[in-house]
């Protein structure tokens, strides 16, 4: 079993990085294989909704990280997704990123747990965690929650080791997601599926 951990921070060893990097460290105790998928410093366009990756399951555009992240994504079992706070939200890139892999490829993530983290000097956290949990909560992804809100606070690496009880949630989480896919994977040898899924049925609420 895998969990990618996605670091939408442009820092490759930062904050987010930081908290991202203890939860994957207990996954690994736990024998969860982890992998850690940095975006980066280079751009990444927004979805201009032209449709093209419809059953195609990859963006049209294939000159960023999206698609790279997209074969990731389909190799994984679970995902921890991290993003610094910027003015109380996810940061552009990541959102950026997400958009485009949800929509051409939501496929791979069904039933699949996940996990929002967020790191911030002071505020915006909250909403960071909310904004980034919306992709799961519409493609059946169980969220996986940790003893906490899943954040961190501090400006350097060093501050967020200094803040003990984001560390600590954050190995939770890692202990959390561990459990919860060892328990699907249960379920699975059991003979527990997931669920059926009914002919979609989309209203746009135009009479
Ligand atoms: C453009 C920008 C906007 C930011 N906005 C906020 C904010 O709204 N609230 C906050 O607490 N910190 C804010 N910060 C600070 C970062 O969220 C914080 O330093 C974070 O831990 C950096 O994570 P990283 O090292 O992984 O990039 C902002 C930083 C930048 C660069």
């Amino acid at each position: 079993m895998k969990v990618l951990l996605i670091n939408g921070s442009p820092n490759e060893a930062g904050c987010t990085f930081t908290a991202l990097s203890e939860a994957a460290r207990i996954l690994e105790e736990e024998g969860i294989e982890t992998e850690m998928f940095q975006l980066g410093k280079k751009p990444i366009r927004g979805c201009i909704g032209c449709g093209g990756c419809v059953n195609k399951g990859r963006c049209v555009f294939d000159d960023d990280a999206v698609n790279r992240a997209i074969e990731k994504a389909e190799g994984a079992d679970g995902y921890i997704i991290g993003s610094p706070v910027y003015f109380a939200s996810a940061n552009g890139a990541l959102i950026a990123l997400l958009d485009r892999m949800f929509y051409a490829a939501g496929k791979c993530f069904v039933y699949k747990p996940a996990a929002a983290v967020v790191s911030a000097r002071r505020a915006g956290t909250t909403a960071s965690i909310d904004e980034i949990n919306k992709y799961f909560s519409i493609r059946n992804m169980p969220v996986v929650s940790s003893k906490y809100w899943t954040m961190v606070h501090g400006n350097t690496p060093e501050e967020v080791k200094q803040d003990l009880e984001g560390m600590q949630i954050m190995r939770t989480l890692g202990r959390n997601m561990a459990w919860m896919l060892k328990c699907i994977e249960a379920g699975k040898k059991a003979g527990i599926d997931a669920p059926e899924a009914e002919t979609p049925v989309k209203t746009n609420f135009i009479r």
